[in-house]
């Protein structure tokens, strides 16, 4: 659920007014109709606010937000080996799909991390429709405690991975696995490693 999906709905939502003007539709559909419409577009100035507000805070290099494919996202999972019981976080987690993901393995406690406050909004309404008890929380991964993580998920470009992976090597216990998708960390070490079409994840060890 996006951005996109609620402006294409409104606009379908138009043309079933134009419709109903044609048709004569009786007055409750019409209620109906701009009563979905007002809640729709309320939500799109949440947005839209939400997007203008990250770009004035974000004073922070660059990294775009790319979702993992699917596809991808359960390969990670698999390679992270992610149990029960595991701490596991995404740094930079985008929609959060990582941890919603990995949260539906029992007693898991999974924390996204993510600095685009429109981002992370869409990341709690995805949270709130596929019923995942992930975390997702708007602020600078540099700075959260991932002292307890067992798990790592990454998707960063390279200038993010060389200041990510001197966090790990500072804060995180020796048994967390870090799992990436695409760019490579230097100086962990490198344990296993996947392609998927064009799309290569690693796993990573201290
Ligand atoms: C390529 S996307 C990956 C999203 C998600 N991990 C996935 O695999 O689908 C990278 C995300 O990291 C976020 N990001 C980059 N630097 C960050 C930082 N310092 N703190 C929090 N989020 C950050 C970006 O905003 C972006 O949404």
């Amino acid at each position: 659920m996006n951005l996109v999906v609620f402006l294409y709905v409104n606009i379908l939502l138009i043309f079933l007014v134009l419709l109903g003007l044609v048709f004569g539709f009786n007055i409750t559909t019409f209620v109906v109709i701009f009563g979905v419409m007002a809640i729709i577009t309320v939500i799109l100035f949440i947005y839209i606010f939400y997007f203008i507000y990250s770009l004035i805070k974000e004073n922070k290099s660059f990294v775009p937000y790319v979702p993992t494919p699917m596809k991808v996202v359960y390969e990670m999972i698999k390679m992270a080996g992610v149990k029960e019981g595991d701490n596991v976080y995404d740094m930079g987690c985008g929609d959060g799909r990582l941890v919603t993901e990995a949260s539906y393995i029992p007693n898991t406690k999974c924390i996204g991390v993510e600095w685009k406050a429109d981002v992370v909004l869409t990341a709690k309404i995805r949270n709130f429709f596929k019923k995942s008890k992930a975390i997702v929380k708007q602020g600078d991964m540099y700075k959260e405690n991932i002292s307890d993580a067992d798990v790592l998920f990454t998707y960063l470009l390279p200038h993010a991975m060389d200041k990510l992976e001197d966090k790990i090597l500072n804060e995180c216990k020796d048994s967390v696995v870090i799992v990436s998708h695409g760019f490579t960390f230097k100086n962990l070490k490198l344990q296993e490693e996947r392609q998927i079409g064009k799309i290569t994840i690693r796993r990573y060890s201290k």
